[in-house]
């Protein structure tokens, strides 16, 4: 609505003006046509940009303002080391996964979830929102949150102690942080017969959206975010990804959390390069800084469907599955899940939050008549084992 009054405002002001400067009898249908519509929609587009950069300004400034997170507060959340009397393994791994998900330096979240699911710009690091991979790092080299690089430290050390045979897999990496921990699980047994394969498109934000300098895009899908018809966003969300998104499988039937985060998005345009850091160079580059990036460490850069029929996979005993949608979450399913050994584990990042995710798992389940119970990793996350 104000949008809209300023609009009229300077339409009104501009036609005015140009009435004024060329004096009415010589003014062409033209002149009066860009006073009218080009002139306000350009300046809108220009202050919603300028609006969009002080937005994050503001962010970066309050960030940078903040006092510590307190020293009682990860106390009282639980994140201190269990594991000291038990030897450099565990050691080396804790400190691989305060890394990863950057409890070490404290990144601001570029969105966080509040409660109610509403999306929240992040302005300042909140550690209860990280350790329950409640926001998405600017910096951290996982989203998934400590509770869930916990779970998978477990597994993946579970598996290999036990002899349970097969390579790890995770398919939706991003920048690669949950990746890097199961290869660091790797290192720290001295396990030198598995590899892990690190699956994704590498193309998470797309070049259309990684620069500020989409603006037409950002003033457009603005627009039409607003409108507040579900069958319109669904529909939109739909073209986004097949248009623009091309690190996802077009989406045939997007659910609500799927529209709910692209409408926040394309109304928050601000935010999406705050998302880099997950090309493929961006990804090797996180396994080198660890000393992790060697023939153990399979990148399979493309959509699952094309590159894991093709891949060296013969047996696993881990599948990481981080691929939000129904498509991706069944295609990682479909193409893994056989070669995953008794004993193994299946864990699945999003089942309590995209509602297609779980869709694609119950069909996946009961089509394949998989009766080993799911258990709760925390409000997200998932897992079952394998009968041995
Ligand atoms: C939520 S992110 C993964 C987060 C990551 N596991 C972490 O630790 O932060 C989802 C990723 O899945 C990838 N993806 C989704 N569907 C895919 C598909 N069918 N083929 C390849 N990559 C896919 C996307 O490119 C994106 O990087």
């Amino acid at each position: 609505m104000m949008w809209a009054s300023c609009v009229l405002a300077i339409a009104i002001v501009a036609d005015d003006v140009v009435l004024n400067v060329a004096g009415e009898s010589g003014v062409s249908y033209a002149w009066r046509w860009i006073a009218i519509v080009i002139v306000p929609v350009m300046a809108l587009i220009i202050v919603r940009q300028r609006l969009c950069e002080a937005r994050r300004f503001r962010a970066v400034a309050i960030d940078a303002g903040r006092s510590p997170t307190s020293a009682a507060m990860y106390i009282d959340n639980g994140v201190v080391s269990p594991h000291v009397t038990e030897g450099p393994v565990k050691l080396y791994l804790d400190l691989v996964s305060r890394s990863v998900a950057n409890l070490i330096y404290e990144d601001r979240p570029a969105w966080l979830l509040k409660s109610g699911r509403q999306y929240q710009i992040g302005e300042t690091f909140d550690l209860p929102s990280r350790l329950s991979g409640r926001d998405q790092p600017t910096e951290a080299l996982s989203m998934i949150g400590w509770k869930r690089l916990k779970q998978l430290q477990a597994c993946t050390e579970q598996v290999v102690i036990e002899g349970i045979p097969g390579d790890f897999i995770e398919l939706g990496v991003m920048r690669g942080g949950a990746a890097v921990l199961m290869r660091a699980v790797l290192k720290a047994h001295g396990c030198t017969d598995r590899r892990v394969f690190a699956c994704d498109t590498f193309d998470y934000i797309p070049p259309a959206l990684s620069t500020a300098n989409s603006w037409w895009l950002s003033a457009v899908s603005r627009v039409l975010s607003a409108i507040p018809i579900k069958s319109w966003r669904r529909h939109l969300t739909k073209s986004i990804f097949s248009q623009f998104q091309k690190s996802f499988p077009a989406s045939q039937n997007p659910c609500d959390e799927i529209v709910d985060i692209t409408m926040w998005f394309m109304q928050h345009p601000e935010t999406v390069p705050q998302l880099r850091g997950t090309s493929e160079a961006h990804v090797r580059s996180h396994f080198a800084r660890f000393g992790l990036l060697d023939e153990q460490t399979v990148l399979l850069k493309g959509f699952f469907a094309d590159t894991i029929p093709s891949a060296p996979i013969t047996k696993l005993s881990v599948i990481r599955c981080d691929a939000d949608t129904y498509e991706s979450t069944s295609d990682a399913l479909r193409l893994t899940y056989d070669k995953l050994s008794p004993g193994g584990y299946c864990i699945i990042d999003d089942y309590g939050y995209f509602t297609e995710c779980q869709r694609a798992v119950d069909e996946f389940r009961a089509a394949n008549k998989i009766t080993e119970p799911i258990q709760t990793i925390d409000e997200f996350g998932v897992f079952w084992r394998k009968t041995l």
